[in-house]
């Protein structure tokens, strides 16, 4: 199985997916797979996501899939059984991590300050979300945390976009940022597949 830590690997750029349709599911998946992406966050958010999950298990195999927007132990239950491969949190609760531990997923739980990023490592975490990235301190919070906390890595979200992604990614503490820039409602809507693997292309030349 996958770990967190080499999930941080997959790609630089982690497209954070609102999913308003689960018949954009595959064609979505296949297009940033297209683009060089090889990893994709979709999102609890909507009614549409565990089936676009179950899809893209089933369909599309080769792209890492993880469930995002996991805000308590049974949306755990949920994403393991639509077909999860690792999972994302807003949040770091004790519940979450023995949860995901239960169902043998890596997770990428969330932090923001440098409490919740101990006690993130209390619960043997070294491989972090921070979130909300550019609201929390952005990419000059991260920098700060690397002397003291050296063991932690993360993978920022929440405020990022092609032209901040660089500050982030060029910190040795940050594995990848994940953004929901890629998949933009309004192209999965229009069937604009062809863009969003131009997107993911353009996103992976970032890293
Ligand atoms: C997340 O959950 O990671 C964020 O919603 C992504 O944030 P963004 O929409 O600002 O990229």
């Amino acid at each position: 199985m996958q770990s967190a830590e080499s999930l941080l690997e997959v790609s630089p750029v982690v497209p954070v997916v609102v999913l308003e349709d689960a018949d954009h599911a595959v064609p979505l998946a296949r297009a940033l797979l297209a683009g060089g992406i090889g990893v994709i966050e979709l999102t609890l958010r909507t009614p549409a996501a565990l089936e676009g999950v179950r899809r893209i298990a089933a369909e599309v195999p080769g792209i890492h899939l993880g469930v995002g927007t996991v805000v308590g132990a049974a949306d755990v239950e949920r994403a393991a059984a639509a077909g999860a491969r690792f999972l994302v949190s807003p949040g770091t609760t004790p519940a979450i991590v023995r949860a995901a531990a239960d169902a043998g997923l890596p997770l990428l739980p969330g932090v923001s300050t440098v409490s919740e990023a101990l006690l993130a490592l209390e619960m043997g975490l070294r491989e972090l979300k921070f979130f909300p990235a550019q609201q929390a301190g952005g990419a000059a919070f991260l920098s700060a945390l690397r002397s003291p906390l050296p063991q932690l890595r993360f993978c920022p979200t929440g405020g990022i976009t092609p032209g901040n992604a660089r500050d982030y990614l060029s910190l040795s503490n940050v594995g990848c940022v994940g953004g929901s820039w890629i998949t933009p409602p309004e192209l999965l809507r229009a069937g604009d597949f062809a863009r969003v693997e131009q997107l993911a292309r353009a996103a992976v030349a970032l890293g």
